[in-house]
């Protein structure tokens, strides 16, 4: 197949929209940089799918990107990560670079020794989470909460209605009255509740966001592997795909990125998805 002409681009994926938040982070860190942005929004949430669901979607996306001409893969999806980063970055030929929740940032940081953690119930029992814990918890106690809910309000792009608010607030509440100082945002989506998150905790927390050590991380891993872009005299948009119409994609990238781009939809089978419904699988 031929590759499209021009410098090649970072490939940036997610579930559905969470990913944006480190899609900005990339942006800001390496201005230089194209970006080939795809939300899996048809199948989102991923948080309560199973494994071989989830390696399936993320091996399937990341073929595809390659295709496209991607020089990197950014899993900007902390379940997919947990779940299948090993498995696909056996299979791809390209770099991969995945995000996973701040718990060594939030145990260096917390001063009660109490710490939450939001994330998906995916991310929460997965193995690499389990080891993540054992690895950087220390002294520190962390209470894993899964954030049931919040991904499909922030793919419907609601960041801050009364249901929403109530929903974190039931999440939020148990964990200041056991005393956590700091909260760790282990799923892309959450960055986008930060008000919502702060007008229940003022400033009774730190929160933990990763997207700018995963940009960071992003530059020496371009850097290692001779791949950076020469500079450019004009920042180029990203190219958003979404697997679903992409109205919400536009919406959320417009309103909270200030990025007024178009969506193309895209079709991108895999052996999981070729079973479903034909009407989940228009485009
Ligand atoms: N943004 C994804 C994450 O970081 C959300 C997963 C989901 O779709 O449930 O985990």
């Amino acid at each position: 197949m031929a590759l499209p002409a021009g410098p090649a681009p970072i490939g940036v994926f997610d579930s559905g929209l969470g990913g944006l938040s480190v899609l900005r982070a990339v942006r800001a860190q390496l201005p230089g940089e194209t970006i080939i942005y795809v939300a899996d929004s048809l199948y989102a949430p991923y948080g309560e799918r199973d494994e071989d669901f989830i390696g399936d979607r993320t091996l399937a996306i990341g073929q595809w990107l390659v295709a496209q001409g991607a020089k990197v893969l950014v899993v900007a999806c902390n379940t997919a990560t947990a779940q299948s980063i090993a498995m696909v970055r056996e299979r791809l030929p390209i770099p991969l670079v995945g995000v996973e929740p701040g718990i060594k940032p939030a145990a260096a940081q917390s001063k009660t020794r109490v710490a939450g953690v939001l994330a998906t119930q995916s991310t929460l029992r997965s193995a690499r989470f389990q080891t993540l814990l054992e690895r950087y918890a220390a002294d520190c106690r962390f209470l894993c909460q899964p954030g049931h809910g919040l991904v499909q309000a922030i793919e419907r792009c609601d960041i801050g209605s009364a249901e929403l608010r109530a929903l974190l607030r039931g999440y939020l509440e148990p964990m200041l009255d056991a005393g956590a100082d700091t909260l760790v945002l282990g799923c892309t989506h959450y960055p986008f509740l930060d008000t919502a998150i702060r007008d229940i905790v003022g400033d009774r927390m730190t929160l933990i966001d990763t997207s700018v050590a995963i940009a960071r991380q992003l530059e020496r891993v371009l850097e290692q592997n001779a791949l950076r872009a020469e500079p450019a005299a004009t920042v180029d948009l990203p190219r958003f795909c979404s697997t679903s119409d992409g109205a919400h994609l536009q919406q959320l990238a417009a309103t909270l990125l200030q990025l007024d781009a178009p969506v193309e939809r895209v079709v991108i089978p895999s052996r999981r998805t070729l079973s479903l419904a034909p009407d989940s699988q228009a485009a």
